[in-house]
């Protein structure tokens, strides 16, 4: 009998072969900030994921909080990613963009020397990656409320671009500390407008952003990221996790969208919550559901099979398993992951992963 983690399913529109997801991962190989060929090959090579959500692309130039990280904002950029959905397309898989914001976490190095924004004034105290090092992040400005509208549109624009590039959908990235997630947490988020102070007030800019993005690409193709218990980046969890993310996930199942993608827990790291904290949360959502975060085959054999999730994605494990599907439904060995070689370089530890 075939395990559930291997048969097909649908995310909303989007009909995926399997259940086992490549996760966003960041890999800094975008010199010129638009995709390159190695970049091509890399996804290419793993496209039997049911679905590839690809690394955080950033929605402007004024998103980017990284070096080297991809853009979807230019033709050139949207050039670049045709030839990837191309190639992941003619080997059968799937895919779709992250898009991206990162609010503070930047530096001026990286934003032609303006400040990053952000929802207040607030530094995150974390550290980012500009080129020649690592660098502190730097206190950002607060965004002036008519400073939204454009920011929105941002995101629309990037969601055209995604769809004339021939995505299967696109993932808005609200996880991880990043610009959406500040605009939730009342660690982050300290404005007295309309975008602050209440729960239903701080969900405002997420609920806007699923709105201009479903406004572009319809029902059933537009997911999301969520990452209620995780600190990544120093966000700070927020007063009420709870009460916020339950707000937030009520919106959502206001609206046809094709996953929703919960990293449970710590980012990389420990899958800890109050207990039964998460799955609670997990059940109040709608959409078809995606879990991620310190996944074992044991695990996700498990999840998809009790139906807990409708899929599972892998970060590390997608990174040094290029045909990850094939070795879990055999039970294969694994191969290392090398982090060394994870953020920036070329080929090596990147497309030199070897298949069974
Ligand atoms: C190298 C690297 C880059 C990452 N980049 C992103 C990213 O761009 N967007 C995102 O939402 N998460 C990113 N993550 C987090 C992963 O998507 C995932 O949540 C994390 O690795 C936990 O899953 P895993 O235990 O299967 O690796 C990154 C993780 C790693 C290791």
């Amino acid at each position: 009998m075939t395990e559930a983690l291997f048969t097909p399913t649908r995310l909303g529109q989007i009909e995926i072969a399997n259940r086992t997801v490549m996760a966003p991962l960041t890999r800094n190989r975008a010199p010129d900030l638009r995709p390159t060929d190695l970049m091509v090959e890399y996804y290419r090579q793993r496209a039997s994921a049911g679905l590839i959500v690809t690394e955080g692309t950033q929605i402007s130039p004024m998103a980017q909080g990284y070096a080297w990280t991809p853009g979807i904002y230019s033709d050139e950029q949207v050039a670049g990613w045709r030839k990837i959905v191309d190639a992941v397309h003619d080997a059968g898989g799937k895919i779709v963009p992250q898009l991206w914001h990162v609010g503070r976490i930047s530096h001026p190095s990286l934003l032609g020397g303006a400040d990053p924004v952000g929802p207040s004034a607030i530094s995150a105290g974390s550290k980012t990656f500009d080129g020649t090092g690592f660098v502190e992040t730097t206190t950002p400005r607060a965004l002036e409320i008519d400073e939204i509208p454009g920011i929105l549109a941002d995101y629309a624009k990037a969601a055209q671009n995604a769809k004339d590039a021939g995505f299967d959908g696109v993932e808005i990235h609200a996880a991880n500390g990043y610009l959406i997630d500040q605009f939730l947490r009342d660690t982050s988020n300290k404005r007295t407008d309309a975008y602050g102070g209440p729960i239903a007030n701080r969900v405002r800019f997420l609920t806007e952003v699923v709105d201009a993005v479903v406004g572009v690409w319809g029902p059933g193709r537009v997911g999301i990221r969520i990452s209620p218990y995780s600190n990544a980046n120093n966000v700070g969890l927020d007063s009420d996790t709870q009460a916020l993310f339950g707000a937030v996930i009520a919106e959502l199942n206001k609206r046809p969208l094709a996953f929703v993608h919960m990293v449970e827990g710590a980012t990389g790291g420990p899958r800890d919550w109050p207990e039964g904290a998460l799955e609670a949360l997990r059940d109040q959502i709608a959409a078809p559901y995606i879990a991620n975060n310190g996944y074992t085959r044991e695990m996700a054999l498990q999840a998809v099979a009790d139906g807990k999730a409708d899929a599972v994605a892998f970060g590390r494990a997608f990174i040094a398993n290029p045909d990850l599907p094939a070795r879990l439904e055999a039970g294969a060995e694994l191969n290392p992951l090398r982090p060394a070689l994870l953020y920036g370089g070329g080929a090596e530890g990147y497309t030199d992963y070897p298949t069974l």
